[in-house]
Parts: C-alpha cells; sequence; structure tokens
C-alpha cells in the first residue's frame, strides 16, 4: 500500500486508447478547467451536507470513507480532520496533486489517487467502505460507464454503508460539451434507484443552484 501523502512516483495516465472519444472529450474537458487555473467548483468549502453527516445531530461513526472525483482534496481533507480514513480518487492528475499538498499542508493522511471512477478494479481500493461521497463526479460519468461505476462501489461497500452524492439534474442550462451526452442527462432519484441495486435511496433534496441539482443519500442494504 503507498503512503499517504508521500511523493509518489508519477502514474501513468490511463492510455487513450482505453477510452472511447466520449470518454476522451469528458478528460480533456476537464483537464482543461484545472490547466486553466481554479475550476469553478473549487470553493474550498466543505459543503453543509456533508458536514451534517460527519458532524450533525445522529452524525456517524468515522469509518472508512471513498470520494469519487475529490478534485484537490478540500472534502478528502476534511474527512480526515474528522478522524476518517479517507481514500480519494481524481481522473485528473493536476487535481490530485494539488490535493496531496491540501492535506499535507494540513497533516492528514488521505490516500490519493489518481484514477477512474469507473474503473476502481484497477486501483488499489479494496474497501469495505462506510461512506461514499461524490460531488458531481457521476453525473458526469458518461452513460454507459454508469454501470461499472455503481458496481464497483456496490463491491466495496460496508453492510449499512452511505452514499451521498451531489448531481446536476438534466438539462442542465448550457451544457458546455454537447457532444458529452451524460453531461445533459446529468442524474435522477430514478436513475439511482435502478443503477444502484442492493442499495435504498434515503433521501433526495434539491439543491440551491440556478439549475436544477439534487442531493442524493442512498445506504447499502445490510
Ligand atoms: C465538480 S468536480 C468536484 C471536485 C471536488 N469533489 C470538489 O468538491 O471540489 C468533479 C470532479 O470529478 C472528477 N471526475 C470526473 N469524472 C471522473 C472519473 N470518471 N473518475 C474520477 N474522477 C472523475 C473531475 O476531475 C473533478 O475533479
Amino acid at each position: 500500500m503507498d503512503q499517504p501523502n508521500a511523493a509518489q512516483k508519477p502514474e501513468p495516465d490511463l492510455p487513450s486508447t482505453q477510452r472511447d472519444p466520449e470518454e476522451e472529450a469528458v478528460h480533456r474537458a476537464l483537464e482543461r478547467f484545472y490547466l486553466t487555473g481554479k475550476p469553478p467548483w473549487d470553493t474550498g468549502v466543505t459543503p453543509p451536507e456533508l458536514v451534517a453527516l460527519v458532524e450533525g445531530q445522529g452524525a456517524l461513526p468515522p469509518g472508512r470513507a471513498l470520494e469519487l472525483g475529490c478534485g484537490t482534496g478540500t472534502n478528502a481533507t476534511y474527512l480526515a480532520r474528522h478522524g476518517w480514513e479517507v481514500t480519494a480518487v481524481d481522473l485528473i492528475d493536476r487535481a490530485v496533486d494539488e490535493a496531496r499538498k491540501k492535506a499535507a499542508a494540513a497533516e492528514v493522511a488521505v490516500r490519493l489517487l489518481h484514477g477512474d471512477a469507473t474503473r476502481l478494479d484497477e486501483l488499489d481500493v479494496p474497501g469495505p467502505f462506510d461512506l461514499f461521497f461524490d460531488l458531481s463526479c457521476y453525473c458526469g460519468v458518461p452513460l454507459h460507464r454508469r454501470d461499472a461505476y455503481a458496481a464497483g462501489l456496490t463491491q466495496r461497500a460496508a453492510p449499512g454503508a452511505r452514499f451521498l452524492m451531489f448531481g446536476y439534474g438534466p438539462e442542465p442550462v448550457g451544457n458546455p460539451l454537447p457532444e458529452v451526452t451524460s453531461w445533459a442527462a446529468g442524474v435522477t432519484a430514478d436513475e439511482l434507484r435502478a443503477r444502484f441495486t442492493g442499495w435504498e435511496l434515503l433521501d433526495v433534496t434539491p439543491g440551491t443552484n440556478s439549475v436544477p441539482t439534487f442531493w442524493f443519500t442512498l445506504r447499502r442494504s445490510a
């Protein structure tokens, strides 16, 4: 197992031959966001929905957490500071590098991995995990990769594990990448119910954005 936050040897990017054109388009678009400065979502603020789960009334006891699409690591670092054993994955190496710096500066151990949340079998993330967190990663995953994403989490979920996900609803205004149909499809409660078999959708709370967004809470059947 590699050391949390340690300077790791550069991880090879997923060979582009393994990605289809839609995945390539998503990858390029995400890379551009990180290359051109701070992406718009990188607020450095942990959302109150995650804070409530970790610190609020009836908070989950700390356990093992996996963040999918961790970006520059704000929430992975937050979870580690609150006693969680955290693994966090992002597709974009530049984001993971920033996340490592953030965790190191906060003096917490976070296992940060450059990789694809739909290909967890290619990473060393055996689980089981008690908590999964996804802030608008899944809703950008191409539709044909979403079963693989769901299977990866299901295989790694402890009985009763929670999954907190924030996602954009269908057809957010101004899809910046029309060739990526998933970005127009977004995510719905019906889709999650159908795709995450063996999970119960506990809660759907609309977000406060100007376009339809949702916070979904799922629980793995015990
Ligand atoms: C909206 S950003 C949120 C980042 C971070 N969670 C935050 O709150 O700042 C979504 C992140 O998911 C990552 N992502 C998208 N598709 C991914 C995939 N298939 N595997 C891993 N990460 C992915 C993107 O690179 C991006 O960093």
